[in-house]
């Protein structure tokens, strides 16, 4: 959908009059640095040209109507009444947002009412932040309306309050802060707890990033998630007991890891550490091949990072392995790796622009001859971050 059809969406949904204005928040893609964020690591996202684009038009009356191009349900509330209902479904997401705005006393008079309608091109449940997305461009708008000028990083942390509180997920900072902070052509090296981090040029020329959603159920994903963060802080207070100044796995170095490694007497956690330890190094490294326009070194460190997400953390699964083995076999796929939490949800390759058509087509039947299931792709490009839409048509 371009914009003029979603301007003649909107006032199909909400009826005619003046002063819609278009903001739009992109998705995100972590291009190595995984189950790092929670140790103290470093992670190296970036936003995508794929996202969530909101037309708002102001109301005087205290309401805020939410509907979508993508979801039938429709919600409504008052400034007066805003609180989380099931069946509201995905509108809990500018919902929760809309709550946490109405705590700032500054802004809250300003809260006056508004139409929004949502238009998104990211698969839900991907992996791709899409919640993230809908919160962030929810949050400018809101802001924008109220007539208010508070920084970027600011609304950051308001979407993941709204999350925390209203939705009741415990997410990190990592998704808000990729789809707020994202910069075209470029990764953020990110650290979560610090939110120290700087921006590095993706010059990917003759190449594309290509997104491969496994398109499996992450029944399990939960549990496991959980499971390895016990076991992370298992590892930590194992390594304090002969480290003291060791206050997270991220902080650990190479050579002192090396130097308590071989007593440490449980192989499992032993291996968790291995990956955080060696994770946070490759993040480093990646970026370094980055900024040196070393492509073929930055290929060789997604796929070392998958290794060692699948033989050291063991969070991959066989749709993940037969995705990186699939993928890493096409001529023109220099890099390919899962990202996101593992067990299913999306993988990501660096493909040479002219093997794309075959890298879809071959990866596509073998890992359905060895899965049974049907994957998706998205081919991607690496955009801004979240703002209001001013003549420009990328829907
Ligand atoms: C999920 C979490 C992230 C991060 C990744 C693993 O996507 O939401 O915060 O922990 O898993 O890197």
């Amino acid at each position: 959908m371009n914009d003029r059809e979603l301007k003649s969406r909107f006032l199909q949904e909400y009826g005619s009059g003046e002063g819609i204005r278009m903001f739009f928040a992109p998705g995100r893609v972590n291009l190595i640095g995984e189950h790092t964020d929670y140790n103290g690591g470093y992670v190296f996202p970036a936003a995508l040209t794929l996202g969530t684009w909101a037309l708002v038009r102001p109301r005087e009356d205290g309401l805020y109507r939410f509907r979508s191009t993508n979801f039938e349900r429709k919600a409504e509330c008052h400034i007066g009444k805003v609180e989380y209902r099931e069946e509201d479904d995905w509108a809990n997401y500018p919902k929760g947002v809309l709550k946490e705005w109405l705590r700032f006393s500054d802004l809250a008079a300003h809260l006056k009412g508004a139409d929004i309608l949502y238009h998104g091109n990211i698969l839900n449940g991907a992996g791709l932040s899409s919640s993230a997305s809908i919160e962030m461009v929810t949050a400018l708008a809101l802001m924008k309306l109220a007539g208010a000028d508070i920084p970027m990083l600011e609304l950051v942390k308001l979407a993941q309050r709204a999350e925390n509180r209203f939705i009741g997920v415990n997410c990190g900072i990592m998704d808000p802060f990729a789809v707020g902070m994202g910069r075209k052509d470029h990764a953020m090296m990110l650290k979560c707890e610090s939110l120290e981090y700087r921006y590095v040029p993706v010059h990917i020329d003759g190449y594309k990033l290509v997104i491969t959603n496994t398109n499996k159920r992450r029944g399990l994903a939960n549990s496991k998630y959980n499971e390895r963060r016990r076991e992370c802080e298992e590892g930590l207070r194992y390594i304090q007991q002969r480290l003291p100044h060791v206050h997270r796995l991220g902080d650990l170095t190479p050579g002192e890891w090396e130097s308590v490694k071989d007593e440490m007497p449980d192989q499992v956690i032993r291996r968790r550490v291995d990956h955080v330890v060696s994770e946070t190094k490759r993040v480093l490294l990646a970026a370094e091949s980055l900024q040196q326009h070393d492509l073929q070194a930055f290929g060789q460190w997604m796929k070392q990072s998958h290794e060692s997400l699948r033989d050291q953390y063991q969070v991959t699964g066989v749709e993940l392995d037969t995705l990186f083995e699939e993928a890493r076999r096409i001529p023109g796929c220099i890099g390919t790796r899962m990202t996101g939490a593992g067990f299913g949800g999306c993988h990501i390759s660096l493909v040479k622009e002219e093997a794309v058509k075959r890298f879809q087509k071959e990866v596509a039947d073998r890992y359905t001859r060895k899965t049974g299931l049907i994957p998706t792709f998205h081919i991607c490009d690496i955009g801004d971050g979240t703002r209001e839409m001013t003549g420009e048509v990328e829907a």
